[in-house]
């Protein structure tokens, strides 16, 4: 089966225009692996026959994302994103409200899985405030909310069996050994709290500086998109940045008070 046929194009782009998942941030082989595995199970020949099917029964849709993404989730996952939260986007924040006289920052990482995502981030603010000085006199509040309890369950304990740190970090400084595993400090856990919340059907958090829902969005349709995207935009202050997934891009934000901090990383601010 020909990778770059003209079925498999379509099929990407059916995909891309249906659910803005940009499927070129996959590597070709792990696409093909994957998208083999789904049309295997739902017994389709070739690409043509499980364009049809998804077109169908669109359920499928969530099946193919499980496999191309479910509970993958990792620390600092994307580096180059969370560089650029560390070089420019929290130092800024940071600027923002001390300017305001307001030493308080509030973030939401919708869809956090099992916690790497929020632990990341507060490892990032942690380090930035240390800097900064005065670190005591700050609150920080990292809400952490997603769906699946089991994965809740598992990032309230904080225990991890890999760890993976930016250049510079050091692994003493926001874990302790624990056996086999790394326990996030007690510093770090304070402030992250984890909630379970239903991104696309749940009236959404409020007042944040930074909300970061990356890699969750692919599983629903456009309108739906839409309306989380609107009121992510309601939740976040002005100035407040938000930060998607790499492979989604915002295909239908015309109209939404958001302007790109940096597209490629899917960065934007709300203006
Ligand atoms: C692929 S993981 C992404 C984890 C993390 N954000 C990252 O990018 O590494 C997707 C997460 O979205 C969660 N999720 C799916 N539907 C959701 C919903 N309606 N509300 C909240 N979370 C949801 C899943 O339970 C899963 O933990």
């Amino acid at each position: 089966m020909e990778l770059q046929g003209a079925d498999f194009e379509l099929l990407v782009r059916y995909l891309h225009k249906t659910r803005g998942l940009d499927l070129n941030q996959y590597k070709p082989n792990y696409l093909r692996r994957r998208i083999g595995v789904r049309m295997r199970a739902r017994g389709c020949p070739d690409y043509h026959s499980y364009l049809h099917l998804l077109r169908l029964q669109p359920e499928e849709f969530n099946h193919l994302i499980d496999d191309l993404t479910i509970n993958v989730t990792e620390f600092f996952r994307d580096e180059d994103v969370f560089e650029e939260l560390r070089r420019a986007v929290i130092p800024s924040l940071i600027r923002d409200r001390k300017d305001m006289g307001i030493l308080n920052l509030r973030m939401w990482s919708a869809g956090c899985a099992t916690g790497e995502e929020p632990y990341s981030l507060a490892m990032l603010v942690r380090e930035a405030l240390t800097r900064e000085g005065g670190q005591e006199s700050w609150n920080v509040r990292i809400l952490a909310t997603d769906l699946d309890e089991g994965a809740l369950a598992k990032a309230r304990k904080g225990r991890y069996e890999d760890v993976k740190l930016l250049d510079g970090m050091s692994c003493e400084d926001h874990f302790v050994r624990a056996g086999d595993c790394y326990q996030v400090r007690e510093e770090l856990a304070r402030m992250v709290k984890f909630l379970r919340h239903d991104v696309a059907n749940q009236p959404p958090l409020r007042h944040f500086d930074l909300i970061l829902c990356r890699n969750v969005l692919i599983y629903f349709e456009k309108e739906r998109q839409r309306k989380i995207l609107e009121s992510f935009c309601e939740v976040l202050r002005k100035g407040g940045m938000l930060v998607l997934g790499k492979s989604e891009a915002i295909l239908f934000g015309e109209g939404l008070p958001l302007e790109p901090h940096q597209r490629r990383l899917r960065i934007y601010r709300r203006v």
